[in-house]
């Protein structure tokens, strides 16, 4: 199972991505994830993203296409994985296809996560994860069963995302419209694209999402 989850910034594509690995044991690529890795590690690739990605603006395509490509041959892709946050652009989405195409395979299903506006900016700027484990948690919504102590490890430090703030989240999503909204049109053409209603609670989204997996 090949999988895209495409939404604005704030829909729940992570959340739902890491739900549906431990369901159905396929990896979560999220570029963010990758580049925020490569930020903290100081590599070239980290070095050019960190300015653009806390200014709320896109990386460049060639770089984010090279950093997918490559993972993708990794052996733990070899059964499926999620695309969380790729493609952003139709020309990631037609180096997708291309990538795909020369080992024989395709995109499953594109399953958008449809969020009005005015709840984003509250669900960024409520959301922090455990610097540990890196289970994701939100102020109001998605609370640790024991104040400061993560479900999950039991680690007791948290972090939030540099770009995290009211002000990024504009520009993350002018973004989103300008350069990533094009991409609806795109899989619905192809036959790819499932919606599914963000605005429901988590539980409810991740059932709605077990349905359209199950059709697969
Ligand atoms: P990225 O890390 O992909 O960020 P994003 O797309 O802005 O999306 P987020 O991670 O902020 O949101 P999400 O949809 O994952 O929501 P989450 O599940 O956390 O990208 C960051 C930056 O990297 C970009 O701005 C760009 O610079 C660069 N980049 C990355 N990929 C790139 C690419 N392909 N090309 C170019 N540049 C790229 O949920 C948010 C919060 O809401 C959480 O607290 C959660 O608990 C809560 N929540 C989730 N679902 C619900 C629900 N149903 N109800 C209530 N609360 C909910
Ligand atoms: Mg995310």
């Amino acid at each position: 199972m090949r999988l895209i989850l495409l939404g604005p910034p704030g829909a729940g594509k992570g959340t739902q991505a890491h739900r549906i690995v431990e369901k159905y044991g396929i990896p979560q690529l999220s570029t963010g994830d990758m580049l925020r890795a490569a930020v903290a590690a100081g590599t070239e690739v980290g070095k050019k993203a960190k300015a653009v990605m806390d200014a709320g603006n896109l990386v460049s395509d060639d770089i984010v296409i090279a950093i997918v490509s490559e993972r993708i041959d990794q052996d733990d892709c070899s059964k499926g994985f999620i695309l969380d946050g790729f493609p952003r652009t139709l020309v990631q989405a037609d180096a997708t296809e291309k990538m795909l195409a020369a080992k024989g395979l395709d995109i499953s299903a594109v399953i958008e996560i449809r969020v009005d506006d005015a709840v984003l900016a509250d669900r960024i700027a409520g959301r922090y994860t455990c610097a540990t484990c890196g289970t994701g948690y939100h102020d109001e919504n998605l609370k640790p069963a024991v104040e400061g102590v993560c479900d999950k490890c039991g680690g007791t430090t948290f972090k939030r995302r540099p770009d995290d703030n009211r002000e990024t989240v504009r520009t993350r999503l002018q973004a989103y419209y300008k350069e990533t909204s094009p991409l609806i049109g795109y899989y619905y053409a192809k036959g790819k694209l499932k919606g599914v209603d963000g605005m429901k609670d988590i539980d409810a989204v991740s059932a709605d999402i077990e349905a359209i997996l199950s059709t697969l």
